[in-house]
């Protein structure tokens, strides 16, 4: 189960491409949601997006639906979900209106200023958070938001409760815990939508605007 959990963290190989299929499908509802949410709360059109992490790439299909004459970057380590992204969107790909870049927070650097970054489940790869967070920031444009889609740990499956700290990947038992993060990297006005009953929930969302 610790190959899984690794996995996660940077798909490769064969499994890894079988656990790409399985997020795109999985995970496909709650990577729109977000998408929606960002729509619901930026200021003004947007026109420069990048989502860190991914994976197979239907967060990125939904924001270059829902943001029309936006340029979208995905950023990711793993050539294999890079791959996967670039299949779910080769027109768009080809069109010049989309690109895919292997890396990390790193290479916002390159593409800033941005309107608004996304990351959904990557934070718990983050092992210095307060440090992607702080980068993430410098990137933003004055006013750009930043969507983190994440689940609490209480909410996730057993497996990844039990092997993800195991692995030294950071899970979060709060949303408190995901509004001081922001905040300590200066990110300010940061709110938390929940998809799904309470109870059960299929992931949440915490904005912030730098
Ligand atoms: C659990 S998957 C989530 C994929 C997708 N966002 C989703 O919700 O279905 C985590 C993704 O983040 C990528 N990743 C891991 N560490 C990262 C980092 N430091 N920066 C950017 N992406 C990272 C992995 O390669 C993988 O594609």
């Amino acid at each position: 189960m610790s190959i899984i959990a690794r996995q996660f963290a940077h798909p490769h190989g064969l499994l890894g491409r079988v656990i790409g299929q399985g997020m795109a499908r999985l995970n496909a509802d709650f990577s729109r949601w977000v998408i929606q949410e960002v729509g619901e709360h930026c200021q003004g059109d947007l026109e420069t997006i990048a989502e860190l992490g991914p994976g197979p790439g239907v967060g990125l299909q939904e924001a270059l639906r829902r943001f029309r004459g936006a340029q979208v970057w995905g950023i990711d380590p793993s050539p294999v979900m890079l791959a996967q992204s670039r299949k779910r969107n080769l027109a768009d790909v080809q069109a010049g209106r989309r690109a895919l870049v292997q890396g990390s927070v790193a290479c916002l650097g390159e593409i800033a200023p941005l309107d608004a970054v996304v990351a959904n489940h990557v934070l718990y790869f983050w092992h210095q958070p307060g440090d992607e967070l702080t980068a993430i920031h410098g990137c933003l444009r004055q006013g750009g938001l930043l969507a983190l889609g994440y689940q609490l740990k209480q909410n996730m499956p057993p497996i990844a409760q039990k092997h993800f700290p195991q692995q030294g990947h950071l899970l979060y038992e709060s949303d408190e815990d995901l509004t001081r993060l922001p905040r300590s990297a200066g990110l300010s006005a940061v709110s938390h939508q929940v998809k799904g009953p309470p109870a059960a929930p299929q992931g949440r969302v915490a904005l912030a605007t730098a």
